[in-house]
């Protein structure tokens, strides 16, 4: 625990005009909307990090008409304590507003020791939800996805796991994150056979990682599934943070556990020197434009940012005054990202 978490914040009041900053999105063929801008809590919701900070960011998030917060089993670090901390934070702050919010979890990595915690069995995605609804303190999630696809385990018994979480009451949708064209095709007939439409797909999607676009979009498409681009801003290099060397405070810097700073590399930057150019040409960040360009696709229903400051949160909340590129934007963003 920080000395800061002693300090205490003014009790809760939400913005009132919340819901009129944001724009909301139709997620696949379903009831849901989602809020253009999503949360996701994988990193600064960690038990070292600052907790004062972690409620300040989802205050700003929800007084900006931010719903969507994404967590998953093994957030942290250690894994599981974002999920902790979330619950904590719900429970100062945000219980009256439970049935405004749409929250998510995921299993799929390791979480625990053994053969039951990892993967895709249906003793694993169930005793693992029912450990993140304690650490949250919610009855339900509003969303359940299976993190990432078993090559081990047949469909048929994840997707079973899925379906009977949603009968149970423990989940109101379900989603899957990471699988492939042909494998989210075969994994939203069994679910449709099942009665429980898969309602979204989580891929990694951003400018500099296209592979969505080999034909996992059309399958979403054709199946009514919604999708949530995850680090749409490659995790910070999609913004002007690293232009000029590292910052102290970034992600490459004080947290290389996904993004190594060797990845960085001086070809990279000058291809986001170059995409920050047309960025200023448009009055635009360049993490604005970065996200602009995911929701020119109106089959992406929401790009899911992470945020380790309320600043960069409204800066990208911002991208929602100009979501439109000419052919010519388009053409020369093109040309950068494809070279
Ligand atoms: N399904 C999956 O397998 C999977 C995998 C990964 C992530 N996710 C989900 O996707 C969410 C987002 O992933 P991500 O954190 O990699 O997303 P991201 O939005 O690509 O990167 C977030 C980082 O970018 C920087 N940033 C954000 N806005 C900025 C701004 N306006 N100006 C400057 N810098 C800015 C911050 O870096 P600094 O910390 O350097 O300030 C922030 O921590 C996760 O929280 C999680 O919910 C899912």
């Amino acid at each position: 625990m920080n000395i800061r978490d002693q300090e205490p914040l003014p009790m809760y009041v939400p913005a009132y005009q919340r819901y009129e900053q944001m724009k909301y999105r139709r997620c696949g063929k379903s009831g849901i909307d989602l809020p253009l801008i999503s949360l996701g809590l994988w990193h600064n919701f960690g038990h070292n990090d600052d907790f004062k900070n972690q409620r300040e960011l989802l205050r700003a998030a929800f007084d900006m008409g931010i719903t969507h917060f994404d967590l998953a089993n093994n957030y942290g670090p250690p894994y599981g304590a974002a999920e902790e901390n979330f619950g904590r934070i719900l429970k100062k702050d945000f219980l009256p507003y439970r049935d405004e919010l749409i929250l998510s979890s995921k299993a799929g990595w390791d979480m625990w020791p053994g053969p039951y915690g990892n993967f895709g069995s249906r003793k694993y995605l169930i005793a693992s939800l029912d450990r993140s609804l304690k650490s949250m303190g919610v009855e339900y999630v509003d969303i359940f996805y299976h993190h990432r696809p078993d090559p081990k385990t047949p469909m048929e018994e994840t997707m079973g796991a899925l379906d009977q979480i949603v009968r149970q009451g423990k989940a109101l949708y379900v989603g899957i994150s990471q699988y492939n064209a042909e494998e989210t095709a075969k994994a939203s007939k069994i679910l449709k056979d099942l009665g429980t439409p898969c309602l979204i797909h989580q891929p990694r999607y951003n400018m500099l990682d296209r592979w969505v676009e080999g034909g996992l979009l059309d399958v979403l498409e054709q199946e009514g599934i919604g999708a949530i681009a995850f680090s749409p801003l490659e995790q910070g290099v999609l913004t002007d943070k690293y232009l000029n060397g590292f910052p102290e405070d970034s992600r490459a810097v004080k947290d290389g556990r996904y993004l190594k700073k060797d990845a960085i590399t001086p070809e990279l930057i000058q291809k986001v020197k170059d995409l920050n150019d047309i960025a200023q040409s448009r009055g635009q960040s360049l993490a604005q434009m970065a996200i602009a360009w995911l929701l020119k696709d109106d089959r992406i229903s929401t790009v899911l940012v992470g945020v380790s400051k309320v600043t960069q949160l409204k800066d990208n909340v911002n991208t929602l005054k100009n979501l439109s590129f000419d052919k010519e934007e388009l053409k020369k963003i093109r040309e950068i990202i494809t070279r």
